[in-house]
């Protein structure tokens, strides 16, 4: 069942949103025409991804520069070595949707 991230005008490219739910917290960052949805919790120690710099498809770790691919949600810098979960998401009437109990890549 897919959930209601935010709308996609909230999102401005270049930087990630934290959207807090039930089931986790999730970072979307747009980037160009796509939307990707990572768990929102650095696998280094636990440090919010949202808070990162985004470039290209790579987001940034604020705390101690781990990069995450936006795309499988696995590390592509130290000194972070676990992948993050990521979510499909579709994008409906201008809203942001993600199946939040389906990651692509498990921890
Ligand atoms: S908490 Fe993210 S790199 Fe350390």
């Amino acid at each position: 069942m897919s959930t209601r991230l935010c709308a996609l005008a909230d999102l401005t490219p270049g930087t990630a949103l934290r959207v807090e739910l039930d089931e986790a917290d999730v970072a979307v960052v747009r980037v160009g025409d796509e939307v990707f949805a990572i768990e929102d919790v650095c696998s280094h120690a636990d440090y919010p991804l949202s808070d990162g710099e985004v470039t290209d498809c790579t987001i940034e770790c604020e705390l101690h520069g781990s990069r995450f691919d936006l795309r499988s949600g696995k590390p592509t810098g130290p000194p972070a070595t676990r992948p993050v979960a990521v979510y499909e998401t579709s994008v409906i009437d201008g809203a942001v949707y993600a199946d939040l109990n389906a990651p692509k890549e498990e921890n």
